[in-house]
């Protein structure tokens, strides 16, 4: 009986995504039976985890700033962690520490400094990969980035295209950070699963 009850949510649940998932993709993807065939054919698809490495390229001020304050609170010039600080990023990605290496893809978002006592970010992180096998998927991470310590832990929340029902973890630490230009290279290696479904290409693909 419980089995059956388990079974039985399963169907709804997927018969729920069903509906649901094709519809959205379906605007920039192409047609909705294509998105339905790769749907019914997830389950057969394998999954896999992949390690991406890179290097953000944080540029704080000057004539190519990538970073920029949109909002602060009456107490963020005074507080020691500059708390309720609000600002946009949108960093180029590179493969090597070096600002002219290969370029990778950007990462876009929001970073919240939202910890009184010590210096830790809520962050809000979309990494748009524009090279490689990756190119044209994102990667989403939602999480709590204490700066000060030389390893940071992430949690990826989520990924499109290659990324679809992605779950992971980002590890970041700084590589370089120059205080007189206020220019920052970050670290991040990611550990993502993605489905393999090169054994359940559609006939179209082949
Ligand atoms: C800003 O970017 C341009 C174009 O990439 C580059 O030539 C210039 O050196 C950069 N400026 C600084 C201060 O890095």
């Amino acid at each position: 009986m419980e089995k059956l009850i388990i079974s039985l949510i399963f169907i709804v649940i997927l018969s729920s995504l069903s509906i649901a998932i094709p519809r959205g993709y379906a605007r920039k993807q192409g047609p909705v039976d294509t998105e339905n065939a790769w749907f019914q054919n997830i389950c057969r698809g394998k999954e896999k985890v992949a390690k991406l490495h890179f290097y953000v390229q944080d540029l704080l001020s000057g004539e190519n700033t990538t970073v920029y304050e949109v909002a602060r609170a009456s107490i963020t010039s005074n507080s020691p962690t500059a708390f309720a600080q609000v600002r946009v990023l949108d960093d180029l990605l590179t493969a090597e520490p070096d600002i002219n290496s290969e370029v990778v893809g950007r990462v876009q978002g929001l970073i919240t400094s939202a910890d009184l006592e010590t210096s830790a970010l809520a962050m809000n992180l979309n990494f748009v990969f524009t090279s490689g096998q990756y190119s044209g998927s994102t990667i989403s991470i939602l999480g709590r980035n204490e700066i000060m310590n030389k390893e940071r832990e992430l949690p990826v929340v989520g990924g499109t295209g290659v990324f679809r029902f992605a779950r992971g973890y980002a590890i970041t630490s700084t590589h370089a950070y120059n205080v007189e230009t206020s220019y920052g290279i970050l670290e991040y290696t990611i550990y993502v699963t993605y489905i393999d479904d090169s054994s359940m290409r559609l006939p179209a693909d082949m």
